[in-house]
């Protein structure tokens, strides 16, 4: 069945680079793209293509060449999903915080809600697409809420998940290593995956399009995650043991990466990975394991998370053990808010729990970033933790200004500009020799010591 009319429900991270890429790709395919967030609809509506909701290299581009030709952003939900030949589920898969699973399984209850209002809607057939990161067999309860709410048209469920990561989704999307599609082992399931698979090949080679049953595909992205998360666990578990031993973890990293049967990417050690989906998707694999009764399954998987914090932990100590033996000033600049460099979003920053740390030892902080705002940061600090205190807090936008003011500079987010800092300058106002904590690893190390400063690495001491 040739598809004429898309319609994407979530118009976020996922939703609006992927239906962006769908529909420059395919001009003659009209890509609705709805949210029950006004303000982000109107954000994607926006003249100022620097102020669409998503920071992401080359995705303005994209809106810009299709927006308003055959991509378009509206709060319409009921519209479009009637008009539509097949429905994009995107929407937010958050882990639990109440009830049963609480702390691990994921909330369904944004995809149970499209799910409902997608059955009210219809009055023609039409093939829904889990775009959204589930637990294994959530097509199943998809299936059930339709079915149960409308008996009158046929709906065909189709797993897609979504592999892109943040600051690199536009490149991941125009090239991916693989697109991932579940479906029904039926005339009608191979149908509605023929269909998809159609729209891919637009742009994406036949080879790089993997068809499996709806289960696979479910717990193929699930378990992705996990995999690289670990890696990065299992890197910065080492950093630690070079702290102790001497060795240096680049090199290391390095050395192991270099074995083709492991690779270079993702050993990149840091002050913990973040990111919207690495924790929520293992805690909902532990979920999953534990309600299977895999307990050592689960722990395994669960251990992860557990190195996660402690690296996070560990590099706050570092700092506060750095004040209060050399009786410093209790004041830090804070580079680096986004959880990674190139996107504005803050999820999981690690630079959130490490600020949270500080400022629960009296530490007052200045924060940087060059794409996230001061009303994100305030969000973020009190989500974490209702009574931190404010006065504590300072939000700048040239953070060099009073550089002589800091002892300590803590880099959080790999932004170049960090990196290509003209550092030597910027120690000119400094009165006594300051520390960097490069909590990515991205400054040279010799250089920085030569200026001046006092150079404080994960695993390279
Ligand atoms: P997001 O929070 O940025 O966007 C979700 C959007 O859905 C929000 O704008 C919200 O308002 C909207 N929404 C919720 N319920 C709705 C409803 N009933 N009708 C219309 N809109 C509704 O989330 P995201 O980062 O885009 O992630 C979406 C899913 O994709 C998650 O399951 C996530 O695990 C998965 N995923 C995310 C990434 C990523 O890099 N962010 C990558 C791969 C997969
Ligand atoms: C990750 C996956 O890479 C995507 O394939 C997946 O689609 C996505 O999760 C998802 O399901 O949401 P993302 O979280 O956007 O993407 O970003 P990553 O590049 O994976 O980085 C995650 C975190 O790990 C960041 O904080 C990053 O700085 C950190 N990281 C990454 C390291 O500490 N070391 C590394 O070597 C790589």
């Amino acid at each position: 069945m040739k598809i004429n009319n898309i319609c994407c429900l979530g118009a976020g991270y996922v939703g609006g680079p992927t239906m962006s890429i769908i529909a420059q790709k395919n001009p003659d395919i009209k890509v609705n793209v709805v949210d029950m967030n006004a303000d982000k609809i109107l954000a994607w509506n926006s003249k100022d293509l620097d102020n669409l909701p998503v920071y992401e290299p080359g995705l303005s581009k994209v809106v810009k060449e299709a927006r308003g030709r055959n991509l378009f952003f509206s709060t319409d939900v009921n519209k479009h999903i009637e008009e539509a030949d097949m429905i994009f589920i995107s929407v937010n898969t958050p882990t639990k915080t109440s009830g049963k699973g609480k702390g691990y399984a994921a909330d369904l209850k944004y995809v149970e809600a499209c799910a409902k209002q997608i059955a009210e809607v219809s009055k023609s057939n039409k093939i829904i697409v889990e775009k959204s990161t589930v637990p294994v067999r959530t097509s199943e309860k998809i299936k059930d809420i339709l079915t149960s709410y409308n008996t009158n048209v046929d709906f065909q469920i189709l797993s897609n998940p979504e592999f892109l990561a943040e600051g690199t989704a536009m490149r991941d999307l125009e090239i991916p290593d693989r697109v991932l599609i579940g479906g029904d082992n039926t005339i009608e399931g191979k149908k509605a995956i023929d269909s998809l698979v159609e729209i891919y090949s637009s742009w994406v080679p036949k080879k790089n399009i993997l068809t499996t049953n709806l289960w696979s595909s479910e717990l193929s992205k699930l378990t992705a995650n996990a995999f690289l998360a670990q890696r990065i666990s299992s890197i910065n578990s080492l950093s630690e043991l070079c702290e102790e031993t001497g060795a240096d973890i680049e090199e290391v990293s390095k050395a192991i990466g270099m074995d083709s049967r492991i690779g270079k990417n993702f050993l990149k050690t840091s002050v913990g990975f973040g990111g919207s989906c690495f924790q929520k998707d293992i805690l909902n694999l532990v979920y999953i394991s534990r309600s299977l009764g895999l307990k050592k399954v689960a722990d395994y998987w669960e251990q992860i998370l557990i190195i996660n914090e402690h690296q996070r932990d560990r590099f706050s100590k570092k700092i506060i053990k750095c004040i209060k033996n050399r009786n410093l000033k209790p004041k830090v600049l804070i580079l680096g808010w986004a959880f990674k460099k190139n996107t504005n979003d803050t999820r999981e920053s690690a630079a959130i729990y490490v600020a949270n740390n500080l400022l629960n030892k009296g530490i007052s902080i200045e924060i940087y970033d060059p794409q996230v705002k001061e009303n994100q940061v305030n969000f973020d600090l009190s989500n974490l933790n209702p009574d931190y205190n404010k006065s504590l807090v300072n939000f700048v936008f040239e953070p060099f200004q009073n550089i002589s003011d800091y002892n300590i500079i803590a880099i959080m987010t790999e932004w170049d500009e960090f990196m290509n800092y003209d550092w030597k300058t910027v120690y000119n106002g400094i009165k006594k020799p300051a520390f960097i904590f490069d909590g990515r690893n991205i400054l040279n190390r010799e250089l920085i010591k030569k200026i001046g400063f006092n150079y404080k690495g994960l695993g390279r001491e």
